[in-house]
């Protein structure tokens, strides 16, 4: 079955056909996604960057806003943007995390299982919070984003086995993140069936629970955060139909094309950093070469 739009809506910069579904938008999430036409995508899944955890070292990035409320305020106007690009009947998945305030320090170094946690900046402790004080940002975004027009419909937890250790001695460690289901409007596509899971008396199967128990996946050439393909699965299949649209406009190293192309969908990905554009682009191809395709 053929793709429902043709090569001829688009903007020359932007093509998603049978023939290459995967692409990758170089750029500011805020310019590119300003290239795709109204109502293009089924679904879009991703992992924004997290207030104040990761340094990606562009001009632009999100992420590293001085206060928390600027970086609420950007994902906001970015997922105004995504809903924009959503079909009438589309879903947006959510992974975002919470973190705890930087305690006053300016900076954090590298460790050497986990490059990625340098850090050149740490943002100040958001006004009415304390040192230590678990912000709650994850659901500070999903309280915005409803705000702002989207239906919130799920908040699914990422329960992690095997998380990171924490040295921490006066709390419990974080084990989970939060997998925030929203939709454009009341009525949406959502393949139920295509993501039941068996029931435990093995007899049958049952509609899918809200905690989703996955461990993470290792990837040796991004020193960030990348998220599981088990995670992103379920949302892709519950999300579009097969050679539907699937849009992720924080594609870091890949992994929504990925499965993208795994479960026979097309995919569009936008990401600031050529060197992760890279990243993905030799990704995606080493898992179907004659399947891809990037625009500078
Ligand atoms: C958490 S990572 C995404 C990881 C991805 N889910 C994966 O599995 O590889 C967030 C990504 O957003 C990108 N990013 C940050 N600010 C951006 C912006 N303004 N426009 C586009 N991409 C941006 C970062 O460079 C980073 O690659």
């Amino acid at each position: 079955m053929k793709p429902e739009f043709s090569t001829s809506r688009l903007s020359s910069s932007f093509r998603a056909t049978d023939e290459f579904p995967v692409q990758i938008l170089c750029g500011d999430v805020r310019q590119k996604l300003k290239e795709i036409p109204d109502s293009t995508f089924h679904t879009c899944v991703t992992s924004p960057p997290y207030w104040g955890m990761r340094d990606y070292d562009h001009t632009g990035q999100i992420g590293a806003e001085d206060t928390l409320p600027e970086y609420v305020e950007n994902l906001v106007e970015c997922f105004r943007e995504v809903r924009r690009v959503l079909r009438h009947d589309g879903t947006l998945w959510l992974n975002i995390g919470n973190t705890y305030t930087s305690g006053g320090r300016a900076w954090r170094a590298a460790d050497s299982k986990n490059k990625g946690r340098a850090m050149s900046y740490r943002p100040a402790t958001p006004v009415g919070l304390k040192p230590k004080d678990l912000i709650g940002v994850a659901w500070i975004v999903a309280m915005a984003l409803q705000s702002d027009g989207w239906y919130l419909r799920s908040d699914i937890i990422w329960h992690k086995p095997n998380c990171q250790p924490e040295s921490v001695k006066d709390r419990v460690t974080v084990s989970h993140e939060y997998l925030f289901m929203f939709s454009r409007n009341e009525n949406y596509f959502f393949d139920q069936e295509a993501i039941k899971e068996t029931r435990a008396d093995g007899l049958g199967r049952k509609n899918r629970r809200s905690v989703w128990t996955i461990n993470t996946e290792p990837f040796k050439d991004a020193h960030f955060a990348v998220f599981p393909r088990t995670l992103v699965r379920p949302c892709i299949l519950a999300g579009s139909p097969v050679n539907g649209f699937v849009l992720d406009p924080f594609f870091g190293s890949g992994t929504v094309g990925v499965v993208a192309i795994e479960t026979g969908r097309n995919c569009v990905g936008v990401e600031a950093k050529p060197e992760y554009v890279e990243i993905a682009r030799n990704r995606i191809a080493g898992s179907a070469p004659s399947l891809f395709t990037a625009y500078p």
